[in-house]
């Protein structure tokens, strides 16, 4: 259904659109999280949650874009309110879920610093941030002040610091699960999310880092692998 008018009920006016119908080619998306997993040859998923594959992307990188992309895109834009200009802190941008924050903020005009272990200081920077703080031997907020957007994927002391180096006004989002404060959220299923991610791609960012790619039949050793941490990205199970 479309609605019409602003204004009183009244003006209100609506029309019945078309259902979208699902045409040719590939599609991408993030599946439901109350529907069984993406380990499987075979998934059944709402037309409404798919959008089409970038062209520009295999499909290992895009199969990588969904989970960490939406998660950046709502983080940012949707709960950051993220504007060009804006200055931004990630915390954990070598991560699988804080490397994509670190591309989209820069792809939408930020200015981006991130937290990093030194050796991945480089990977990071490679993403577009202009500046990583070690974060095993710096202490960020010495070295980052009147931030417009804290993107913690880090959590518990990492976030309660991170309050200091906010501009009044500021905001901090958080995808970390001890919910110390600030804008916790869980990325959701959006086509339109992955539709602007498919802009974003179409202009040249971001093409999201595969840290590895292992076929379906060893996905167990992918999931010991994310267990033991350090990743570049994102790990991605290759069907057929
Ligand atoms: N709410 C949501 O929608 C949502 C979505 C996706 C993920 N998540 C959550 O987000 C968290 C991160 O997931 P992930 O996939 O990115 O994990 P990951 O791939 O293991 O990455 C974590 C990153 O954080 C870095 N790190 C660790 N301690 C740090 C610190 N004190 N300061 C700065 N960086 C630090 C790690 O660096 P080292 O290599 O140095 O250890 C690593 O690069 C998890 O809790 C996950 O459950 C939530």
């Amino acid at each position: 259904m479309r609605g019409h008018r602003r204004g009183g009920p009244e003006q209100l006016t609506y029309e019945i659109a078309p259902r979208p119908v699902p045409g040719r080619g590939e599609v991408y998306g993030l599946i439901p999280f109350t529907r069984d997993g993406a380990v499987a040859r075979f998934v059944a998923v709402p037309a409404a949650v798919l959008a089409a594959e970038p062209a520009r992307l295999d499909h290992d990188h895009a199969a990588a874009l969904p989970p960490a992309g939406l998660t950046a895109w709502q983080g940012l834009v949707v709960h950051g309110g993220l504007r060009p200009g804006a200055r931004v802190l990630v915390q954990g941008g070598a991560g699988g879920a804080g490397s994509l924050p670190v591309q989209v903020a820069v792809a939408l005009g930020a200015s981006v610093t991130a937290t990093a272990d030194a050796e991945a200081a480089d990977f990071v920077r490679e993403l577009g941030a202009g500046q990583v703080v070690d974060h095993r031997s710096e202490r960020f907020e010495a070295q980052v002040k009147d931030v417009d957007l804290v993107f913690d994927t880090v959590g518990g002391d990492t976030q309660k610091r991170s309050w200091q180096v906010l501009r009044p006004g500021g905001r901090l989002v958080s995808i970390d699960a001890t919910k110390e404060g600030g804008r916790f959220f869980v990325v959701e299923p959006d086509r339109t999310g992955l539709e602007e991610l498919s802009r974003l791609v179409a202009d040249g960012e971001p093409a999201p880092p595969v840290d590895r790619v292992l076929p379906l039949a060893e996905t167990a050793q992918a999931y010991a692998a994310l267990e033991q941490g350090h990743r570049r990205g994102k790990t991605v199970l290759h069907v057929s």
